[in-house]
């Protein structure tokens, strides 16, 4: 699977409250290596702004909502987020920000890989340039 999708994920009504679940390798299609989460974001700031080579992500609004923009080197994406019932995967090499985060929004971020500096591309001509090979 080498495109951005929104996958929908298990939701367990119940008048108590309700339950969603990911299970890597079969609800996303990774093994989750890392977790890492965004929030306090002051009105108006972007996060990301890179791409990685090898690493996957799925993406959650657990709370609030935010927009997620890619690139895959030809071409914009753009998904809103607002649910915690859905996330959207995010193949290697797209370049990827986010932004618009509303007031108290957290985003969960389930990634394939360990944190490697080394995956990063910071250079978004760098990027097209390996995107096209
Ligand atoms: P970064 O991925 O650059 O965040 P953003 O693109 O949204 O600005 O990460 C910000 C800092 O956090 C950077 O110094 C590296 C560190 N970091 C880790 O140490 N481990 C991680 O898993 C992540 C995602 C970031």
């Amino acid at each position: 699977m080498d495109q951005p999708c929104i996958i929908d994920l298990p939701k367990i009504l119940d008048r108590r409250g309700n339950l969603s679940f990911i299970e890597g390798g079969n609800h996303i299609p990774f093994a989750i290596r890392r977790a890492y989460w965004i929030y306090d974001v002051p009105g108006g700031e972007v996060r990301g702004g890179h791409a990685y080579r090898a690493n996957r992500e799925f993406v959650v609004a657990l709370s609030g909502s935010f927009d997620v923009v890619l690139h895959d080197g030809r071409q914009e994406y753009r998904y809103h987020l607002n649910r915690s019932y859905y996330g959207l995967y995010v193949p290697e090499m797209m370049w990827r920000s986010m932004e618009n985060f509303s007031t108290n929004s957290l985003a969960l971020v389930l990634s394939s890989t360990d944190y490697d500096a080394a995956d990063y591309i910071r250079d978004f001509e760098i990027f097209r340039q390996e995107a096209a090979r």
